[in-house]
C-alpha cells in the first residue's frame, strides 16, 4: 500500500469470503462501520442511522442503497446521502480498497 501511506487501513476480510450482498461491520478509530459488497463495490458507511441511534447492518440493499430497519430511512451506498425520510442528514462513508485478494477501510 505504498501510495496510502499515512493511511490506518483496518483489514475486512479476504474479498473471497465477502461475497455479493455481505455486510460486514469493522471498527474503525472506534468506530462501528459497515461494509457491504453491492455489484461488486464495496462501500463503507458509518454503522448508524442519522434519524435515531440504530445500526444499518442488516438493512435491506438495493438501488444502490442501504435501508435502515427501523423506520425505512435510505441512504446512497456511494455517498451517505439520505434519500428517503424520516433521515435527512447524511451518514458518514469510509473509503474501501482491495489489494491483493484483501478488503480495507480507512477513514475519508
Ligand atoms: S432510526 Fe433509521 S430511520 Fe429511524
Amino acid at each position: 500500500m505504498n501510495e496510502q501511506v499515512g493511511v490506518a487501513w483496518v483489514r475486512v476480510g479476504a474479498e473471497a469470503e465477502l461475497p455479493e450482498g455481505s455486510q460486514t461491520e469493522v471498527t474503525v478509530d472506534g468506530v462501528s462501520v459497515v461494509v457491504v459488497r453491492y455489484e461488486g463495490q464495496f462501500y463503507a458507511l458509518r454503522n448508524n442511522c442519522t434519524h435515531k441511534d440504530y445500526p444499518l447492518l442488516g438493512g435491506e440493499v438495493s438501488m444502490g442503497r442501504i435501508t435502515c430497519q427501523k423506520h425505512g430511512a435510505k441512504f446512497e451506498l456511494s455517498t451517505g446521502k439520505a434519500k428517503t425520510l424520516p433521515a435527512v442528514k447524511p451518514v458518514r462513508i469510509y473509503r474501501t480498497l482491495v489489494e491483493d485478494g484483501e478488503v480495507y477501510v480507512a477513514p475519508l
